[in-house]
Protein backbone atom coordinates (compact mmCIF):
# COMPACT_ATOMS: atom_id res chain seq x y z
CA UNK A 1 0.00 0.00 0.00
CA UNK A 2 0.88 3.47 -0.50
CA UNK A 3 1.26 5.14 2.77
CA UNK A 4 2.46 8.41 4.49
CA UNK A 5 3.88 9.19 7.36
CA UNK A 6 4.27 12.75 9.13
CA UNK A 7 6.30 13.62 11.84
CA UNK A 8 9.44 12.05 11.50
CA UNK A 9 10.17 11.54 15.62
CA UNK A 10 10.82 7.98 17.52
CA UNK A 11 7.17 6.83 16.52
CA UNK A 12 6.89 8.59 13.10
CA UNK A 13 10.52 7.04 12.16
CA UNK A 14 10.36 3.72 13.62
CA UNK A 15 6.81 3.27 11.78
CA UNK A 16 7.82 4.37 8.81
CA UNK A 17 10.60 2.19 8.17
CA UNK A 18 9.11 -0.79 10.12
CA UNK A 19 6.10 -0.48 7.06
CA UNK A 20 8.79 0.22 4.38
CA UNK A 21 10.46 -3.44 5.74
CA UNK A 22 6.84 -5.98 5.90
CA UNK A 23 6.44 -4.21 1.91
CA UNK A 24 4.91 -0.94 1.59
CA UNK A 25 5.34 1.43 -0.54
CA UNK A 26 6.47 4.79 2.36
CA UNK A 27 6.78 8.44 1.83
CA UNK A 28 8.46 9.93 5.27
CA UNK A 29 7.73 14.03 6.29
CA UNK A 30 9.08 16.03 8.42
CA UNK A 31 9.04 19.75 8.42
CA UNK A 32 12.73 19.91 9.64
CA UNK A 33 15.15 20.26 6.61
CA UNK A 34 18.05 19.15 8.30
CA UNK A 35 16.29 15.84 9.76
CA UNK A 36 15.40 15.10 6.08
CA UNK A 37 18.85 15.44 4.66
CA UNK A 38 20.86 13.46 7.31
CA UNK A 39 17.93 10.54 6.80
CA UNK A 40 18.14 10.80 2.67
CA UNK A 41 21.99 10.47 3.62
CA UNK A 42 21.22 7.40 5.63
CA UNK A 43 21.84 8.42 9.42
CA UNK A 44 18.85 8.12 12.00
CA UNK A 45 18.59 11.33 14.14
CA UNK A 46 18.51 9.39 17.73
CA UNK A 47 19.90 6.21 19.20
CA UNK A 48 17.22 3.43 18.32
CA UNK A 49 18.76 -0.19 18.06
CA UNK A 50 18.01 -1.78 14.73
CA UNK A 51 16.29 1.28 12.95
CA UNK A 52 19.21 2.70 11.35
CA UNK A 53 19.93 -0.59 9.29
CA UNK A 54 15.78 -0.65 9.02
CA UNK A 55 16.27 3.22 6.99
CA UNK A 56 18.94 1.96 5.04
CA UNK A 57 17.28 -1.05 4.04
CA UNK A 58 13.81 0.69 2.85
CA UNK A 59 15.90 3.61 1.12
CA UNK A 60 18.29 1.33 -0.96
CA UNK A 61 15.04 -0.65 -2.05
CA UNK A 62 13.30 2.49 -3.08
CA UNK A 63 10.54 1.69 -0.60
CA UNK A 64 11.21 4.40 2.07
CA UNK A 65 11.93 7.67 1.18
CA UNK A 66 11.96 11.19 2.96
CA UNK A 67 10.38 14.65 1.67
CA UNK A 68 9.66 18.38 3.79
CA UNK A 69 6.53 18.45 1.70
CA UNK A 70 3.06 17.65 2.83
CA UNK A 71 1.64 17.82 -0.49
CA UNK A 72 3.99 15.61 -1.68
CA UNK A 73 3.06 13.43 0.90
CA UNK A 74 -0.82 13.44 0.24
CA UNK A 75 -0.87 13.11 -3.29
CA UNK A 76 1.36 9.80 -2.99
CA UNK A 77 -0.23 8.06 -0.17
CA UNK A 78 -3.54 6.58 0.45
CA UNK A 79 -3.05 6.20 4.39
CA UNK A 80 -1.32 8.78 6.26
CA UNK A 81 -0.40 8.41 9.83
CA UNK A 82 -0.02 11.78 11.60
CA UNK A 83 2.87 11.25 14.36
CA UNK A 84 4.20 14.82 14.78
CA UNK A 85 4.16 15.76 18.70
CA UNK A 86 1.50 16.20 21.42
CA UNK A 87 3.59 18.11 24.04
CA UNK A 88 2.27 19.03 27.11
CA UNK A 89 0.96 22.59 28.16
CA UNK A 90 2.18 24.53 31.51
CA UNK A 91 -1.09 22.96 32.76
CA UNK A 92 -0.60 19.54 31.53
CA UNK A 93 -3.45 19.26 29.28
CA UNK A 94 -1.55 18.19 25.66
CA UNK A 95 -0.95 20.45 23.21
CA UNK A 96 -2.44 19.84 19.83
CA UNK A 97 -1.33 22.66 17.89
CA UNK A 98 0.90 20.78 15.56
CA UNK A 99 -2.13 17.93 15.08
CA UNK A 100 -4.48 20.45 14.05
CA UNK A 101 -2.11 22.49 11.82
CA UNK A 102 -1.25 19.30 10.04
CA UNK A 103 -5.25 18.37 9.76
CA UNK A 104 -5.58 21.56 7.94
CA UNK A 105 -2.25 21.35 5.70
CA UNK A 106 -3.81 18.41 4.73
CA UNK A 107 -7.61 19.20 4.52
CA UNK A 108 -5.81 21.71 1.87
CA UNK A 109 -3.83 19.42 -0.23
CA UNK A 110 -6.94 17.14 -0.27
CA UNK A 111 -8.85 20.07 -1.83
CA UNK A 112 -7.07 19.15 -4.93
CA UNK A 113 -7.06 15.54 -4.45
CA UNK A 114 -10.06 14.10 -4.34
CA UNK A 115 -9.24 10.13 -4.23
CA UNK A 116 -10.40 8.32 -0.83
CA UNK A 117 -7.82 8.58 2.13
CA UNK A 118 -7.70 7.15 5.52
CA UNK A 119 -6.16 9.82 8.40
CA UNK A 120 -4.92 7.91 11.03
CA UNK A 121 -3.98 9.47 14.42
CA UNK A 122 -0.65 7.67 16.00
CA UNK A 123 0.21 10.26 18.22
CA UNK A 124 -1.20 10.00 21.62
CA UNK A 125 -3.78 12.60 21.90
CA UNK A 126 -7.10 12.96 24.12
CA UNK A 127 -10.24 11.44 23.32
CA UNK A 128 -12.38 13.68 20.90
CA UNK A 129 -9.25 14.78 19.04
CA UNK A 130 -10.15 12.71 15.90
CA UNK A 131 -13.44 14.49 15.67
CA UNK A 132 -11.08 17.64 15.44
CA UNK A 133 -9.11 16.74 13.13
CA UNK A 134 -11.98 15.48 11.03
CA UNK A 135 -14.16 18.84 11.35
CA UNK A 136 -10.58 20.15 10.33
CA UNK A 137 -9.58 18.44 7.42
CA UNK A 138 -13.67 18.30 5.88
CA UNK A 139 -13.90 21.92 6.24
CA UNK A 140 -11.36 22.37 3.53
CA UNK A 141 -11.51 19.55 1.49
CA UNK A 142 -13.06 18.40 -1.41
CA UNK A 143 -11.88 14.78 -1.35
CA UNK A 144 -13.15 11.85 0.55
CA UNK A 145 -11.58 10.83 3.88
CA UNK A 146 -12.07 8.96 7.62
CA UNK A 147 -10.05 9.54 10.76
CA UNK A 148 -9.02 6.38 12.43
CA UNK A 149 -7.25 5.74 15.68
CA UNK A 150 -4.66 3.35 15.53
CA UNK A 151 -2.52 3.66 18.91
CA UNK A 152 0.91 2.83 18.77
CA UNK A 153 2.30 0.71 22.18
CA UNK A 154 6.12 0.66 20.91
CA UNK A 155 8.80 1.18 23.58
CA UNK A 156 12.02 3.43 23.11
CA UNK A 157 15.13 0.58 22.99
CA UNK A 158 12.69 -2.43 21.62
CA UNK A 159 10.39 0.26 19.24
CA UNK A 160 11.14 -1.73 16.19
CA UNK A 161 10.42 -5.66 17.84
CA UNK A 162 7.50 -3.79 19.30
CA UNK A 163 6.35 -2.91 16.20
CA UNK A 164 6.63 -5.87 14.19
CA UNK A 165 5.66 -8.07 16.83
CA UNK A 166 2.48 -6.00 18.45
CA UNK A 167 0.74 -7.59 21.80
CA UNK A 168 -2.35 -6.24 19.92
CA UNK A 169 -3.45 -3.97 16.90
CA UNK A 170 -6.00 -1.27 17.65
CA UNK A 171 -8.08 0.21 15.09
CA UNK A 172 -10.76 2.80 15.76
CA UNK A 173 -12.87 4.06 13.13
CA UNK A 174 -16.40 5.17 12.38
CA UNK A 175 -16.51 3.59 8.49
CA UNK A 176 -16.31 -0.28 7.37
CA UNK A 177 -13.93 1.26 4.58
CA UNK A 178 -11.28 2.60 6.88
CA UNK A 179 -11.46 -0.40 9.11
CA UNK A 180 -10.47 -2.69 5.35
CA UNK A 181 -7.85 -0.12 4.78
CA UNK A 182 -6.18 -0.70 8.07
CA UNK A 183 -6.65 -4.37 8.06
CA UNK A 184 -4.86 -4.08 4.10
CA UNK A 185 -1.74 -1.81 5.92
CA UNK A 186 -1.52 -4.34 8.86
CA UNK A 187 -2.14 -7.58 6.88
CA UNK A 188 1.91 -9.15 6.40
CA UNK A 189 1.98 -8.02 10.24
CA UNK A 190 -1.16 -9.92 11.21
CA UNK A 191 -0.13 -13.42 9.22
CA UNK A 192 2.90 -13.18 9.99
CA UNK A 193 2.34 -12.65 14.04
CA UNK A 194 -1.81 -13.50 14.57
CA UNK A 195 -1.86 -11.21 17.18
CA UNK A 196 -5.33 -9.42 18.41
CA UNK A 197 -6.70 -7.16 16.85
CA UNK A 198 -9.64 -4.59 18.37
CA UNK A 199 -11.77 -2.92 16.56
CA UNK A 200 -13.32 -0.29 17.56
CA UNK A 201 -14.91 3.32 17.17
CA UNK A 202 -12.61 6.33 17.26
CA UNK A 203 -13.05 7.78 21.09
CA UNK A 204 -12.83 4.45 22.18
CA UNK A 205 -9.27 3.11 20.72
CA UNK A 206 -8.08 6.80 21.83
CA UNK A 207 -8.94 5.71 25.15
CA UNK A 208 -7.60 2.56 25.33
CA UNK A 209 -3.89 3.83 24.52
CA UNK A 210 -4.00 6.93 27.62
CA UNK A 211 -5.68 3.95 30.25
CA UNK A 212 -2.64 2.00 28.72
CA UNK A 213 0.30 4.06 29.68
CA UNK A 214 -1.47 5.44 32.71
CA UNK A 215 -1.92 1.98 33.79
CA UNK A 216 1.41 1.55 33.52
CA UNK A 217 2.66 4.39 35.29
CA UNK A 218 -0.18 3.47 37.95
CA UNK A 219 1.85 0.26 38.82
CA UNK A 220 5.31 2.00 38.68
CA UNK A 221 4.13 4.34 41.39
CA UNK A 222 2.40 1.31 43.56
CA UNK A 223 5.40 0.01 43.85
CA UNK A 224 7.50 2.84 44.06
CA UNK A 225 5.40 3.60 47.22
CA UNK A 226 5.14 0.14 48.55
CA UNK A 227 8.94 0.68 48.31
CA UNK A 228 9.06 3.91 50.80
CA UNK A 229 7.02 1.22 53.11
CA UNK A 230 9.78 -1.37 52.67
CA UNK A 231 12.21 1.16 54.03
CA UNK A 232 10.64 2.18 56.58
CA UNK A 233 10.01 -1.46 58.18
CA UNK A 234 12.84 -3.88 57.17
CA UNK A 235 11.20 -5.69 54.04
CA UNK A 236 12.64 -6.32 50.66
CA UNK A 237 10.34 -4.53 47.28
CA UNK A 238 11.40 -6.77 45.04
CA UNK A 239 10.90 -9.68 47.28
CA UNK A 240 6.93 -8.18 47.64
CA UNK A 241 7.01 -7.32 43.31
CA UNK A 242 8.06 -11.08 42.95
CA UNK A 243 5.55 -12.69 45.14
CA UNK A 244 2.82 -10.20 43.75
CA UNK A 245 3.60 -11.00 40.35
CA UNK A 246 2.79 -14.50 40.60
CA UNK A 247 -0.64 -13.87 40.53
CA UNK A 248 -1.60 -14.12 37.08
CA UNK A 249 -4.20 -11.26 38.00
CA UNK A 250 -1.05 -8.46 38.72
CA UNK A 251 1.52 -9.56 36.41
CA UNK A 252 5.15 -9.18 37.17
CA UNK A 253 5.96 -6.35 34.06
CA UNK A 254 6.21 -2.63 35.22
CA UNK A 255 6.44 -3.86 39.31
CA UNK A 256 10.13 -2.56 39.11
CA UNK A 257 10.78 -0.27 41.93
CA UNK A 258 13.42 2.67 41.19
CA UNK A 259 14.11 6.46 40.97
CA UNK A 260 10.51 7.19 38.95
CA UNK A 261 9.29 6.77 35.37
CA UNK A 262 10.43 9.34 32.92
CA UNK A 263 10.46 9.58 28.69
CA UNK A 264 8.51 11.17 26.36
CA UNK A 265 5.33 9.37 27.61
CA UNK A 266 4.57 8.72 30.56
CA UNK A 267 5.11 12.19 32.43
CA UNK A 268 2.90 13.60 29.46
CA UNK A 269 0.36 11.35 28.97
CA UNK A 270 -0.37 11.02 32.59
CA UNK A 271 -0.45 14.84 32.92
CA UNK A 272 -2.69 14.94 29.93
CA UNK A 273 -5.33 12.01 31.15
CA UNK A 274 -6.04 13.43 34.62
CA UNK A 275 -6.36 17.05 32.90
CA UNK A 276 -8.35 16.01 30.72
CA UNK A 277 -10.76 14.07 33.57
CA UNK A 278 -10.70 17.12 35.19
CA UNK A 279 -12.10 19.30 32.53
CA UNK A 280 -14.86 16.44 31.72
CA UNK A 281 -15.67 16.89 35.63
CA UNK A 282 -14.43 13.61 36.53
CA UNK A 283 -11.45 14.42 38.12
CA UNK A 284 -8.96 11.02 38.44
CA UNK A 285 -7.79 11.89 41.88
CA UNK A 286 -5.71 8.51 41.46
CA UNK A 287 -3.50 10.10 38.61
CA UNK A 288 -2.50 12.98 40.54
CA UNK A 289 -0.87 10.42 43.30
CA UNK A 290 0.70 8.25 40.59
CA UNK A 291 2.48 11.73 39.18
CA UNK A 292 3.12 13.11 43.07
CA UNK A 293 4.76 9.84 44.02
CA UNK A 294 7.07 9.93 40.81
CA UNK A 295 7.94 13.88 41.20
CA UNK A 296 9.03 12.58 44.70
CA UNK A 297 11.41 9.82 43.23
CA UNK A 298 14.77 11.82 42.96
CA UNK A 299 14.25 13.87 45.84
CA UNK A 300 13.77 10.58 48.24
CA UNK A 301 17.42 9.57 45.93
CA UNK A 302 19.03 12.62 47.17
CA UNK A 303 17.68 12.53 50.88
CA UNK A 304 19.66 9.32 50.81
CA UNK A 305 22.76 10.65 49.91
CA UNK A 306 22.81 13.47 51.97
CA UNK A 307 22.15 11.22 55.31
CA UNK A 308 25.32 9.64 54.11
CA UNK A 309 27.38 12.46 53.08
CA UNK A 310 26.11 15.14 55.41
CA UNK A 311 26.45 18.46 52.96
CA UNK A 312 26.50 17.98 49.46
CA UNK A 313 29.03 20.83 48.40
CA UNK A 314 32.13 20.30 47.58
CA UNK A 315 32.08 16.50 47.30
CA UNK A 316 32.12 14.22 44.17
CA UNK A 317 29.80 12.43 43.04
CA UNK A 318 29.76 10.28 40.18
CA UNK A 319 26.31 9.96 38.15
CA UNK A 320 26.18 6.59 36.30
CA UNK A 321 23.26 6.75 34.01
CA UNK A 322 21.66 9.64 32.22
CA UNK A 323 19.08 8.48 29.98
CA UNK A 324 15.48 8.25 31.06
CA UNK A 325 15.62 3.99 30.67
CA UNK A 326 18.54 1.56 29.05
CA UNK A 327 18.75 1.27 24.76
CA UNK A 328 18.00 5.09 24.03
CA UNK A 329 19.74 7.97 24.34
CA UNK A 330 16.55 10.06 25.16
CA UNK A 331 16.97 12.16 27.89
CA UNK A 332 13.32 13.31 28.29
CA UNK A 333 12.25 14.09 31.63
CA UNK A 334 15.21 11.74 32.45
CA UNK A 335 15.22 11.35 35.90
CA UNK A 336 18.82 11.67 36.54
CA UNK A 337 18.07 15.33 34.92
CA UNK A 338 16.54 16.02 37.79
CA UNK A 339 18.93 14.33 40.55
CA UNK A 340 22.06 16.22 38.57
CA UNK A 341 20.44 19.79 38.70
CA UNK A 342 19.27 19.35 42.65
CA UNK A 343 23.42 17.98 42.82
CA UNK A 344 24.82 20.99 41.07
CA UNK A 345 22.74 23.45 43.01
CA UNK A 346 23.52 22.00 46.06
CA UNK A 347 27.04 22.71 45.14
CA UNK A 348 28.52 19.35 44.15
CA UNK A 349 30.62 18.23 41.44
CA UNK A 350 29.13 15.93 39.17
CA UNK A 351 31.16 13.57 36.95
CA UNK A 352 28.88 11.77 34.78
CA UNK A 353 28.95 8.71 32.17
CA UNK A 354 26.73 7.10 30.13
CA UNK A 355 27.19 4.83 27.82
CA UNK A 356 24.90 6.66 24.61
CA UNK A 357 23.02 9.23 26.09
CA UNK A 358 26.42 11.41 26.61
CA UNK A 359 26.62 14.20 23.55
CA UNK A 360 22.90 15.24 24.04
CA UNK A 361 23.80 15.56 27.81
CA UNK A 362 26.72 17.91 26.79
CA UNK A 363 24.53 20.03 26.05
CA UNK A 364 21.92 19.91 29.03
CA UNK A 365 24.57 20.04 31.58
CA UNK A 366 27.05 22.27 30.57
CA UNK A 367 28.43 22.19 34.17
CA UNK A 368 28.67 18.58 34.30
CA UNK A 369 32.20 16.54 33.42
CA UNK A 370 31.44 13.61 31.10
CA UNK A 371 33.49 10.94 31.37
CA UNK A 372 34.77 7.52 29.06
CA UNK A 373 33.66 5.16 31.30
CA UNK A 374 31.75 4.25 34.71
CA UNK A 375 35.17 4.09 36.20
CA UNK A 376 36.58 6.85 35.20
CA UNK A 377 33.76 8.80 36.58
CA UNK A 378 33.74 7.14 39.75
CA UNK A 379 37.74 8.03 40.84
CA UNK A 380 37.65 10.14 44.00
CA UNK A 381 34.15 10.45 44.02
CA UNK A 382 32.57 10.46 47.83
CA UNK A 383 29.79 9.00 46.23
CA UNK A 384 28.54 7.24 43.02
CA UNK A 385 24.42 7.17 41.95
CA UNK A 386 23.41 4.46 39.59
CA UNK A 387 20.54 5.89 37.26
CA UNK A 388 19.65 4.23 34.50
CA UNK A 389 19.98 0.40 34.60
CA UNK A 390 22.22 -0.19 32.03
CA UNK A 391 23.55 -4.29 31.21
CA UNK A 392 27.14 -2.14 31.62
CA UNK A 393 26.97 -1.14 35.17
CA UNK A 394 25.25 -4.08 36.12
CA UNK A 395 28.72 -6.07 34.74
CA UNK A 396 31.10 -3.03 36.96
CA UNK A 397 33.90 -4.99 38.57
CA UNK A 398 32.64 -3.85 41.60
CA UNK A 399 36.46 -4.16 43.83
CA UNK A 400 37.44 -1.61 40.52
CA UNK A 401 35.03 0.83 41.57
CA UNK A 402 35.29 0.61 45.57
CA UNK A 403 39.19 1.25 44.72
CA UNK A 404 38.78 4.09 42.25
CA UNK A 405 36.10 5.49 44.47
CA UNK A 406 37.23 8.10 48.00
CA UNK A 407 34.54 6.94 50.35
CA UNK A 408 32.82 3.12 49.03
CA UNK A 409 29.25 4.64 49.06
CA UNK A 410 26.84 4.01 46.26
CA UNK A 411 23.05 4.96 46.08
CA UNK A 412 21.28 2.84 43.38
CA UNK A 413 18.38 4.61 42.26
CA UNK A 414 17.76 1.16 40.09
CA UNK A 415 18.32 -1.91 42.24
CA UNK A 416 21.13 -2.87 40.21
CA UNK A 417 22.79 -5.23 41.97
CA UNK A 418 22.04 -8.26 45.12
CA UNK A 419 22.78 -6.87 48.44
CA UNK A 420 24.82 -9.64 49.38
CA UNK A 421 27.25 -8.65 46.47
CA UNK A 422 27.43 -5.06 47.71
CA UNK A 423 28.10 -6.27 51.10
CA UNK A 424 30.71 -8.72 50.14
CA UNK A 425 32.13 -5.95 47.87
CA UNK A 426 32.59 -3.77 51.05
CA UNK A 427 30.41 -1.01 49.80
CA UNK A 428 27.74 1.17 51.87
CA UNK A 429 25.01 0.39 49.29
CA UNK A 430 21.76 1.96 49.66
CA UNK A 431 18.88 1.15 46.77
CA UNK A 432 15.05 1.62 46.67
CA UNK A 433 13.15 -0.26 48.92
CA UNK A 434 15.57 -2.53 50.42
CA UNK A 435 17.44 -2.83 53.63
CA UNK A 436 20.68 -0.58 53.90
CA UNK A 437 24.17 -2.45 53.56
CA UNK A 438 26.95 -0.64 55.59
CA UNK A 439 30.40 -0.97 55.24
C1 LIG B 1 5.91 3.67 27.13
C2 LIG B 1 5.01 2.42 27.07
O1 LIG B 1 5.63 1.34 27.75
C3 LIG B 1 4.72 2.02 25.62
O2 LIG B 1 3.81 0.93 25.58
C4 LIG B 1 4.12 3.22 24.88
O3 LIG B 1 3.87 2.94 23.51
C5 LIG B 1 5.07 4.39 24.96
O4 LIG B 1 5.30 4.71 26.36
C6 LIG B 1 4.43 5.57 24.25
O5 LIG B 1 3.36 6.02 24.68
O6 LIG B 1 4.94 5.97 23.19
P1 LIG B 1 8.56 4.10 26.91
O7 LIG B 1 8.26 5.47 27.42
O8 LIG B 1 9.42 3.94 25.72
O9 LIG B 1 7.17 3.32 26.57
O10 LIG B 1 9.29 3.31 28.08
P2 LIG B 1 8.92 2.23 29.20
O11 LIG B 1 9.71 1.02 28.97
O12 LIG B 1 7.48 2.08 29.35
O13 LIG B 1 9.52 2.95 30.51
C7 LIG B 1 9.00 4.21 30.96
C8 LIG B 1 9.67 4.60 32.25
O14 LIG B 1 9.20 3.77 33.32
C9 LIG B 1 11.20 4.47 32.27
O15 LIG B 1 11.75 5.61 32.90
C10 LIG B 1 11.46 3.22 33.10
O16 LIG B 1 12.69 3.27 33.76
C11 LIG B 1 10.29 3.30 34.08
N1 LIG B 1 9.92 1.98 34.66
C12 LIG B 1 9.40 1.01 33.85
C13 LIG B 1 10.08 1.76 36.02
O17 LIG B 1 10.54 2.64 36.78
N2 LIG B 1 9.69 0.55 36.54
C14 LIG B 1 9.17 -0.42 35.75
O18 LIG B 1 8.83 -1.51 36.30
C15 LIG B 1 9.03 -0.20 34.38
Amino acid sequence: MKIGVVGLGHVGLVTAACFAHVGHDVIGADVDGEKIEKLRLGSTPFFEPGLEELVSEGSSSGALRFTTSIEETVKAADVLFICVGTPSKASGEADLLQVERLAADIGRCLSTHSEYKVLVEKSTVPVKTGEKILTTVRRRAAGDCDVVSNPEFLREGSAIRDTLNPDRIVIGASSERAVEVLKEVYRPTLEKTGCPIVVTDVSTAELIKHSSNAFLATKISFINSVAEICEATGADVETVAVGMGLDPRIGSQFLKAGVGYGGSCFPKDVAAFASLAGKLGRPFHMLEAVQEMNERGPARLLDKLRNELWHLEGKRIAALGLAFKPGTDDLRDAPALKVISQLLAEGAEVVAYDPVAMSEAKQLLPDVQMADGPITAANDADAALFLTEWQEFAEVDLSELKQAMRFPIVVDGRNLFSLNEMREAGFTYLSVGRPAVRA
